[in-house]
C-alpha cells in the first residue's frame, strides 16, 4: 500500500505520527478526526520550495474551504501562507489565524454585498466573477471611499479529467467569466474610479491526477495577461488556483504528480507569458486537498457486523461526517486500525449511521474479520471531509484532535445534545403550558 511517511503500521495498530490510534481512540472516543500538523507542514514547504526554485516570486494562498480549522490556519499562516477564501466566515477566520489582509483573495460567484463590503473594509483582495459584481463593488467601494484591489475569475474553457462537480473551469461552469470577455472586463475596471485590477485569477478544478490540464490553462492566462498589459494593466499576481489531485487509491498503488511535476510543467510557460509581457508579477497558486488531505484519518469504532448480501460492517462516522462517498463516489482507503498487521481476507462493506440507504463510506473492500469494538480508519480524510460534515439525523459532530511530534490536543471539541438545540427557538403560540 502507498501510504505518505507519517502513517505506518506498528505491532498491529495503525500510527499516526508517534501516535497509536488504538490508543487516541481510547482516550478521545470515537468517531474522531485527527490530524497531524508535522505532515500539513511538511506539505506547505514541499510546495513552496518545489514552486519557488522555478520562479522566486511565490504565494501559497492555502484553499481553506479544505479544512478551515483556526488551528490549521494558524499553523499555515505561521509558514507564511495566505489564503483563498470563499465566504466572509472563511475570511474571518484567515484573519483571526494571523494571515495578512493582502495576501488572502476573496473568491465566489455569488458574493453579497455585505461580502463585497466586508473586503473593501479589510482590504482583502477580490476575486470579481462577473459584469454585475464589478459594478456593484465599485458602488461598495465608493461608498466607503476606498479603492477595491480585484482580479476576475477567468473560465478558460478547460475540460479536466475529474468528477464533474468538481471541474471549474468548464466552458458551462457557474464560474468565471468567459476568457473571450475578459479583456473587456478589465477596460471596464479600468475606467472605475474605485476598483484597481492588480490580478488575474482561474481555477480548472479539483483532484485533478495530471499536470497537463493546468499547462494547458496556464497557456490560456498567459496570453490574456500580454493582451491586458497591453492595453495598461500592471498585474501585481497572477493566480492559477489549485486542483492537484492526492493518491486516494493507495492499495492500488497510486501516485499523483508532486508540485516540482506541477512547478516543471507550469512554469515555464508563465515565465515565457510574463516575460513576453514584460512583467514579473507575483505566482499565486491555491491548493488546498495537496496540503491537508493526508494529514488527517477519521476513526470509527464498529458497532456492529453483519453478514447479508453484503458483508455489513456498520461504524459510527457516517456521511455526515464524511460525505465525499456519498456526494462524489470517492474512494478513501480503510484500514482496520487495531488489526492493521492482519490478513484482509474478507470482504466488507464499511456503512455509516445514517438513515439511508447511500450512507457507505466503502464498498466491498478487503478487510481482517472484523467484531463490534474494532476501529476502522479512514485514510485522507483532512480535505473536504470536517469541513463538509453536517448535524443530518441530529448526530452531534464528533471532536477534532491535533497532533504535533508526541503531543495531541482538541482543535475542535465534539458537540453535544446542547449544540444541537442551541440555535433552535420555541414559537411564541407553543410557549404555553412549557
Ligand atoms: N481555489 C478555488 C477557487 C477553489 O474553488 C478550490 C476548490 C480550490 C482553490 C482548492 O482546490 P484543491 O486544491 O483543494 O483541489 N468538495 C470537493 C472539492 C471541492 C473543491 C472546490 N474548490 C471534494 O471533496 O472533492
Amino acid at each position: 500500500m502507498n501510504l505518505p511517511p507519517h502513517i505506518t503500521i506498528r505491532h498491529d495498530h495503525l500510527w499516526i505520527g508517534e501516535h497509536d490510534t488504538v490508543e487516541l481512540a481510547r482516550t478521545w472516543g470515537t468517531p474522531l478526526y485527527v490530524t497531524d500538523q508535522d505532515r500539513i507542514e511538511a506539505c506547505y514547504m514541499a510546495c513552496r520550495d518545489a514552486l519557488s526554485a522555478e520562479y522566486p516570486r511565490v504565494r501559497i494562498l492555502y484553499a481553506a474551504k479544505a479544512n478551515g480549522n483556526l488551528a490549521v490556519l494558524r499553523a499555515l499562516a505561521a509558514l507564511g501562507a495566505g489564503a483563498d477564501v470563499f465566504s466572509s466566515g472563511e475570511l474571518h477566520l484567515a484573519l483571526a489565524a494571523g494571515m495578512q489582509p493582502g495576501t488572502l483573495l476573496f473568491n465566489g460567484s455569488s458574493k453579497s454585498r455585505s461580502d463585497l463590503a466586508l473586503a473593501v473594509e479589510r482590504g482583502v483582495p477580490v476575486s470579481v466573477d462577473s459584469f454585475d459584481e464589478l459594478g456593484q463593488l465599485e458602488a461598495v467601494a465608493a461608498a466607503a471611499g476606498k479603492t477595491a484591489r480585484i482580479a476576475f475569475r477567468v473560465n478558460p474553457a478547460i475540460d479536466v479529467p475529474t468528477h464533474p462537480k468538481i471541474a471549474t473551469g468548464l466552458a458551462t461552469s457557474k464560474f468565471g467569466i468567459a476568457h473571450h470577455l475578459i479583456p473587456t472586463a478589465y477596460r471596464e475596471a479600468l475606467s472605475c474610479a474605485h476598483i484597481d485590477p492588480v490580478g488575474i485569477h482561474c481555477h480548472i478544478g479539483s483532484q485533478i491526477l495530471d499536470v497537463e490540464p493546468f499547462a494547458r490553462a496556464c497557456e490560456v492566462m498567459m496570453k490574456i495577461v500580454r493582451e491586458i498589459t497591453g492595453m495598461g494593466v500592471r498585474l501585481e499576481f497572477v493566480d492559477l488556483g489549485g486542483g492537484l489531485g492526492i493518491p486516494y487509491h493507495r492499495g492500488e498503488g497510486e501516485r499523483s504528480p508532486n508540485p516540482a511535476d506541477y512547478a516543471r510543467a507550469v512554469i515555464p510557460l508563465f515565465r515565457q507569458g510574463i516575460r513576453e509581457a514584460g512583467i514579473s508579477p507575483e505566482l499565486w497558486i491555491e491548493p488546498g486537498r495537496s496540503l491537508v488531505a493526508d494529514s488527517t484519518l477519521l476513526l470509527a469504532g464498529v458497532n456492529s457486523v453483519k453478514p447479508a448480501h453484503r458483508n455489513f460492517v456498520n461504524v459510527d462516522a457516517g456521511f455526515n461526517l464524511l460525505v465525499r462517498p456519498a456526494m462524489y463516489d470517492s474512494w478513501h482507503e480503510v484500514i482496520a486500525a487495531n488489526r492493521a498487521g492482519q490478513e484482509r481476507k474478507v470482504t466488507c462493506t464499511v456503512a455509516g449511521p445514517i438513515c439511508e440507504s447511500g450512507d457507505i463510506l466503502a464498498h466491498d473492500r478487503l478487510l481482517p474479520e472484523l467484531a463490534a469494538g474494532d476501529l476502522i480508519a479512514v485514510l485522507d480524510a483532512g480535505a473536504y471531509g470536517f469541513a463538509m460534515s453536517s448535524q443530518y439525523n441530529s448526530r452531534p459532530r464528533c471532536p477534532e484532535i491535533i497532533l504535533k511530534g508526541r503531543s495531541a490536543a482538541l482543535m475542535r471539541r465534539g458537540e453535544d445534545i446542547g449544540d444541537l438545540i442551541r440555535t433552535m427557538e420555541t414559537p411564541p403560540w407553543q410557549e404555553r403550558g412549557r
